[in-house]
């Protein structure tokens, strides 16, 4: 998500501006949409910001000089609440004496209701974001406290959802406020300055001695030294650590590759996927769509598009939205569905799956659907993007920045999102599965813990995607919510490397594929729980038996506790167990992990995979 970077040096020079804006230079891999700095400067905080890339802020800085100065701050930003304009670029002033400013990753849960608060009590913004609202809530309990430690620590109190905040203030040229919570915040030990980064790529060129914090924690740093509290106000200490990675290795977060880190990330991006969209009792509430509860009951038809992974995602949903709504829903290839002369009119909900908000093939579905008098959502990673624009409302996901060519984070955000539209959906036309809702995201929640589990058994499956370097085709079977991850598990392989892969429906099998099965020949099998309704877990565990018996390579995900499996399976990959539907969260992972390392294997660029690009802008 965003990047920052805060600093404070002895030397009022130019130091600090430079220190923060080589911090952001090297935070860029991080994707964003605006950017800027704020330093203090005698009386006040001067700040400079603007939309667009680090060259845009540059050009502002050249035109319009920075003072020198000893302590700053410096953000780029990935929009959540707003778009990525000018006025809501970081950082943001707190209070009308222009005197504090304030940087924020993350989401502010609560921000509507602080929003309230502070117009009614006279504040006006000039931005649409959540942090502006935090920036006047410090700036007010600044004039309460006289401290800017005090004040961040009566403030983080009052906010709900994830935060890594950053604060200086004009009466305090020597010190910059640092917080966090489900956030990250790292600390930079110098020689006589002191640092702040979402990671330790903002000061790696500075230094490598740095402090971990833990959750719920408040940082002060001055040029001497650095002070760490609990939010009760309890003194703390940071966890000192060497940064033993270089400058590339750190943009990524210390893993070899993006799409490593990014598969990794995939715990936080469900998780804030999650963030802000459930009042206090765990009812569902998108407000953020801005379409009245009538338009959605009319609704009588859904029919997704999408393009690749996002298209999986759809068939995912397909199986979830159907069974909680009672809607139909038709997942159509957005490059099909222009040409086949579709059923959609006013009652049809059209909704479009884009990670990237610009794949042409879906944007020019989502205007033929809007031609043909659709309501058109979508759902998309990327703020301020096509599509959402030529869309009636967008339920973005919070993935952050996706880099690696091939989707991983972004594909369970994708199915989070379509997971809590179709619960919206059912809250709102009752029925049975109103009630559901609230269990069915309760057992959401715990999802992003079951992916981290999970993430932490994958030797295994580095192991496997080792010896099978030479491997020259692979099968993947699936039914039910785990026949899409069976085409999307082949498609990440086939995209990462390059060998044949495919995906098939367990139950299509007898039709003709098994005919494909030889000795030696690897097929993954993905089998639903034991504790599935549909009853398919025997059905799938036969067609098991069925290949083994014609000498195939079985390699199976399943849930842990099966013991249903062992027989037939050369490999089992267990997952947590949870809610049926829900299952494609976790089932996707060792196939994105087995396509990771066997790409390594295979020494091919897994980032930049030959003739892809990570956004399909063309027909
Ligand atoms: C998936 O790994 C690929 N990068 C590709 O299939 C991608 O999902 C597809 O091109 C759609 O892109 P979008 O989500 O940005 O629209």
């Amino acid at each position: 998500m965003c990047g920052i970077v805060g600093y404070v040096g002895r030397n009022s020079d130019g130091t600090a501006q430079a220190v923060i804006m080589e911090g952001l230079a090297r935070l860029e891999y991080r994707g964003y949409d605006s950017a800027g700095v704020a330093l203090v400067s005698g009386e006040h905080v001067e700040i400079r910001k603007k939309s667009g890339k680090l060259s845009n802020l540059r050009s502002e800085i050249e035109s319009d000089p920075l003072p020198p100065s000893t302590a700053g701050i410096g953000h780029t930003r990935w929009a959540t609440h707003g778009g990525p304009t000018d006025a809501n670029a970081h950082p943001h002033r707190g209070g009308a004496d222009g005197k504090l400013a304030l940087i924020h990753n993350g989401i502010i849960e609560n921000f509507h209701a602080l929003r309230t608060e502070l117009g009614a009590g006279g504040v006006t913004f000039t931005s649409e974001t959540d942090t502006e609202v935090a920036a006047h809530l410090l700036a007010a309990a600044y004039e309460d406290h006289g401290d800017l430690t005090e004040a961040m620590r009566a403030v983080v109190v009052r906010l709900e959802g994830a935060y890594t905040l950053l604060a200086i203030h004009a009466d305090h040229p020597d010190v910059v406020v640092g917080a966090r919570r489900n956030s990250p915040l790292v600390v930079g030990l110098g020689e006589e300055a002191n640092y702040l980064g979402s990671d330790v790529a903002a000061f790696i060129g500075y230094t490598r001695q740095a402090l971990e914090l833990a959750q719920d924690q408040i940082v002060t740093i001055t040029a001497e030294g650095v002070t760490v509290i609990n939010v009760d106000g309890s003194p703390a200490q940071g966890r000192a650590y060497e940064v033993t990675w270089d400058a590339a290795a750190a943009e990524k977060g210390g893993y070899q590759t993006f799409m490593e880190k990014e598969i990794n990330d995939q715990p936080h991006a469900v998780r804030d996927t999650l963030l802000g969209r459930t009042d206090a009792d765990g009812r569902l509430v998108l407000d953020e769509l801005r379409i009245s509860e009538a338009s959605f009951t009319g609704i009588d038809r859904i029919t997704i598009v999408a393009c690749g992974t996002a298209a999986y995602a759809g068939m995912v949903a397909k199986y979830a939205i159907e069974h909680w709504t009672r809607i139909p829903v038709e997942v159509a290839l957005a490059h099909e569905f222009r040409y086949c002369d579709p059923i959609v009119n006013e009652r049809t909900l059209v909704l479009s799956i884009s990670q990237s908000g610009e794949t042409m093939d879906t944007l020019m579905a989502v205007k033929h659907a809007r031609d043909l008098g659709a309501l058109t959502i979508s759902v998309c990673n990327t703020h301020g993007s096509t599509i959402p624009r030529e869309s009636d409302a967008v339920l973005y996901t919070h993935a952050g920045p996706e880099i690696a060519v091939a989707s991983t984070k972004a594909f369970v955000a994708q199915i989070t999102a379509c997971y809590i539209l179709g619960l919206y959906l059912a809250q709102l036309r009752g029925g049975s599965f109103a009630d559901d809702a609230q269990s069915v995201m309760k057992d959401l929640g715990e999802v992003p813990a079951k992916i981290e589990t999970l993430l932490g058994r994958m030797d295994r499956v580095k192991e496997i995607a080792g010896f099978m370097a030479d491997t020259r085709a692979v099968l993947f079977l699936g039914r039910h919510v785990g026949y899409p991850i069976a085409l999307e598990g082949a498609l990440k392989l086939k995209e990462l490397a390059y060998i044949h892969a495919e995906g098939f429906a367990a139950g299509e099998l007898k039709h003709g594929p098994i005919a494909l099965i030889e000795p030696g020949q690897p097929v993954f099998v993905i089998v639903p729980s034991p504790t599935s309704e549909h009853g398919l877990h025997g059905k799938v565990v036969s067609n098991i038996q069925e290949i083994r018996a014609r000498g195939a390579r079985t390699l199976v995900i399943a849930e842990e506790g099966d013991e249903a499996v062992a027989p037939f399976a050369d490999e089992v990959i267990e997952v947590p167990a949870t809610a049926p539907l829900l299952a494609p969260l976790l089932t996707v992972v060792p196939l994105q992990v087995f396509a990771l390392w066997l790409s390594t294997a295979k020494g091919l660029d897994v980032d930049q995979p030959r003739n892809l690009a990570k956004s399909v802008t063309v027909e």
